[in-house]
């Protein structure tokens, strides 16, 4: 029988808002505890950390090493250990995809930053205590435009086409002690799209799955691969069948 010292810990980057946000709620629903993070949405983060004795929230722009270290070790010193890690931060920048010129280094500098360093940093951080837990699973969030030539900005695809084949190449190299898969969303409905009304509209009409997805579908796959013993390395991606129209 389970006990409370067997409780399995998960962090989750990125998540008093949105998809993150989804992913911790239904992780706590389901008996994890959760820390959970953002790089300044301080206020959401402690009230949602206060309701629930399983969740503590960890403040921290994963762009920094030194915040990605404070964040696990918040997981280490308020439960000593870390289970998982979902890496969803992530950032955008809004460029058409022939602007070539509007795309500048430091566009690409701060995306990079964040979506591929970001993550890379977190993984870094944690991997002493995911290949502890044995096994350690990790869930990164790319994105339908890290499949398809697709997306806000030529770097944010490729920040994303990153994240698929880090996952891959991860995927390869820490089994069996850890196992690191990802989830590709097309469009969600969260603050990040809350603007994007005719783009939903488009979906909504064109995707196999006739709707735009919800936090909620992206959490299911999340949990799926959380609890996966012989899947490492793949994508799912979890978008209506957006991508086979696209
Ligand atoms: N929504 C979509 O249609 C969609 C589709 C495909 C993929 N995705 C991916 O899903 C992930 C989440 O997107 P979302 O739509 O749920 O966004 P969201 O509602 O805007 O939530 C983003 C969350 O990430 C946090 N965050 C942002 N930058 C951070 C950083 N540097 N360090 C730590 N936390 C940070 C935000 O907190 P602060 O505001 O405090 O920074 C917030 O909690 C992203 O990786 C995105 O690329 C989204």
């Amino acid at each position: 029988m389970e006990t409370v010292a067997d409780k399995r810990v998960v962090v989750v980057t990125g998540s008093t808002s949105g998809i993150g946000r989804g992913v911790a709620e239904l992780l706590l629903s389901r008996g994890w505890r959760v820390v959970i993070n953002s790089r300044s949405d301080d206020e959401v983060g402690e009230s949602m950390a206060a309701a629930n004795d399983d969740m503590i929230y960890a403040r921290g722009d994963i762009s920094h090493p030194q915040d990605c270290a404070q964040v696990v070790e918040a997981a280490i010193s308020a439960w000593g250990r870390i289970d998982g890690l979902v890496n969803n931060a992530g950032t955008t920048a809004y460029v058409e995809l022939d602007d070539i010129e509007g795309v500048t280094a430091e566009v690409w500098h701060r995306v990079l930053d964040v979506n591929v360093i970001g993550t890379w940093q977190m993984i870094s951080a944690a991997m002493p205590y995911l290949k502890a837990a044995a096994p350690g699973r990790i869930v990164n969030i790319a994105s339908v435009a890290g499949l398809r030539p697709v997306g806000s900005s030529v770097p944010y695809s490729v920040s994303k086409v990153a994240i698929v084949h880090m996952t891959s190449i991860l995927g390869k190299v820490l089994g069996p002690d850890v196992l690191v898969n990802a989830v590709a969303p097309g469009l969600v409905d969260t603050a990040w799209t809350a603007e994007w009304s005719a783009v939903k509209e488009n979906v909504a009409a064109a995707a196999p799955l006739r709707r735009v997805g919800q936090p909620q579908d992206i959490a299911a796959a999340c949990e799926y691969l959380l609890n996966t013993n012989y899947t490492t390395g793949e994508c799912i991606a979890v978008d209506g069948g957006m991508r086979l129209v696209v």
